[in-house]
């Protein structure tokens, strides 16, 4: 860790950190922190914020991977708790502090250490934390551009990192561990320098800064930076860069459910990773339905997969010709099948508009009498599949085959039930809930019907 974010420990704590103190003043502010308070800071870099909240009257503890940026925040805060450890493994025991800061460390591709925060937080205490805003729409954006001479690889992941600022992925991030009342704050933050040479020994004491340096070395990284800032010098004025900053507070409730409760996180697994797959999920389902799905947060943990089965799906449905109505009868005659609720609702919904919902929850239930005699064929076949694929005969493919169907279409109708199969399997044994969202929208007839599965 000494290697990026400590390698310049004291460059960073004397020339980067002290321009950092409006975000830390804004912070404390907005959670009323006050004498006897006991605050942690995640992530506490060489510990100005740390000071800072000593001085205010709290008792304070802070946590950073780096030794040597610990060693300074030790040299200001003698008094403070103070350890190197990892923000995934908080070394305190739970419920110890009334207060929570991080500022600018607990990032999208973080999510995990919300938990620990909660943990340790006492119930009805606060949290709070920074993370970047919109900097490309900043007007000290400039300062941060030299990041962007690491490699692709590192700069997607910076981009991946300060998603969390984008609106509503801090709310849903820290609602999805427990947290009430998460409010979205603006944070002032701007950078001063003395002249491009500060600017650039400053930025290049950062962890971003030092993926750019691996990738061009430190003289190019240094040349580039004073470069940009050269043309930015304005007379008897430091050089500026006000950058956007977004806060979050929130608090932890007083009869708090535990951080892996299905209904908190909808499944059974701790939240996924942040990469731009999984955004992307999220992203499709607010923009198709107003709210992520409980499976999509699920597959967040392997978006590409997820991805790879609907392109397996979608193979079939081309191949087999099946339409929504068809699809529905298949889906919802193997989902009732299995009993799993999930599908078994979401697809009683999505039949209900291509036919009606009598006809709909007929199928979850196992009354077919609505559908054409083709479709019965079709809905006996997948619920034949889904108990025993061993107990189907040739006389069933031969019924297909009467219906009209082609071997290659019996073959995609085939595959697609067993896909949906799989599908099925991963979300009822990692606990994936219907999403109060989905019921909230469906007819009595499915919602009475599906008697089965989680809820
Ligand atoms: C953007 S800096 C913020 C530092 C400080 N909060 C500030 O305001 O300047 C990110 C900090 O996170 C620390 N860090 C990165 N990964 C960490 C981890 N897994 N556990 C603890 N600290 C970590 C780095 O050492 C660095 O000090």
């Amino acid at each position: 860790m000494d290697e990026g974010w400590g390698r310049r420990a004291v460059d960073f704590a004397t020339l980067s950190e002290p321009a950092n103190c409006r975000e830390y003043v804004a912070l404390h502010q907005l959670l009323g922190v006050g004498s006897g308070d006991r605050v942690l800071d995640v992530a506490c870099g060489s510990g100005l914020a740390v000071e800072l909240c000593a001085a205010r009257g709290a008792a304070v503890a802070g946590l950073d991977a780096s030794e040597r940026l610990i060693a300074v925040a030790r040299d200001r805060s003698p008094q403070a708790d103070l350890q190197v450890g990892d923000m995934h493994a908080l070394p305190w025991a739970d419920d110890t502090f009334d207060v929570v800061t991080s500022f600018r460390g607990i990032w999208g591709t973080t999510p995990d250490a919300v938990a620990e925060v909660r943990r340790v937080l006492r119930p009805g205490g606060r949290m709070g934390l920074t993370v970047w805003g919109h900097i490309k729409a900043s007007p000290g954006a400039w300062a941060l551009a030299p990041f962007t001479l690491a490699t692709r690889e590192k700069v997607a992941n910076q981009a991946a990192m300060v998603s969390l600022g984008r609106p509503g992925a801090g709310e849903e991030l820290l609602t999805t561990w427990g947290f009430r009342d998460v409010q979205r704050c603006e944070i002032p933050f701007a950078w001063e320098f003395a002249d491009p040479d500060h600017y650039a020994r400053s930025l290049a004491s950062t962890g971003p800064a030092y993926e750019a340096i691996q990738a061009v070395g430190e003289e190019a990284f240094l040349a580039h930076a004073r470069a940009a800032a050269a043309e930015l010098v304005r007379d008897g004025l430091p050089l500026r860069a006000v950058i956007l900053v977004v806060g979050y507070i929130a608090t932890k409730p007083v009869d708090t459910p535990p951080a892996h409760d299905n209904e908190v996180s909808g499944h059974f697994l701790a939240a996924a990773p942040a990469s731009a797959e999984a955004e992307q999920l999220r992203q499709s389902d607010l923009d198709e339905l107003g709210y992520v799905m409980n499976a999509s947060r699920l597959w967040g943990h392997m978006p590409a997969t997820l991805d790879g089965l609907f392109d397996l799906l979608g193979q079939c449905v081309k191949l087999g010709r099946l339409d929504v109505r068809t699809r529905g009868i298949l889906i919802a005659a193997t989902a009732s099948t299995l009993g799993d609720s999930y599908c078994s609702l979401a697809w009683g919904g999505k039949l209900t508009k291509a036919a009606n919902a009598e006809l709909a929850a007929g199928v979850l239930v196992g009354n077919d009498s609505a559908l054409a005699p083709p479709e019965q064929v079709l809905a006996a076949w997948a619920r034949a599949i889904a108990r025993d694929p061993n107990s189907t005969t040739a006389a069933d493919v031969q019924a297909l085959r009467d219906t009209g169907f082609d071997e290659a279409q019996i073959m995609a109708v085939t595959v697609f039930i067993a896909m949906r199969i799989a599908f099925s399997t991963v979300n009822d044994a990692l606990g994936a809930s219907p999403d109060p969202e989905l019921i909230a929208g469906l007819p009595t007839a499915i919602t009475h019907a599906v008697t089965w599965g989680r809820r």
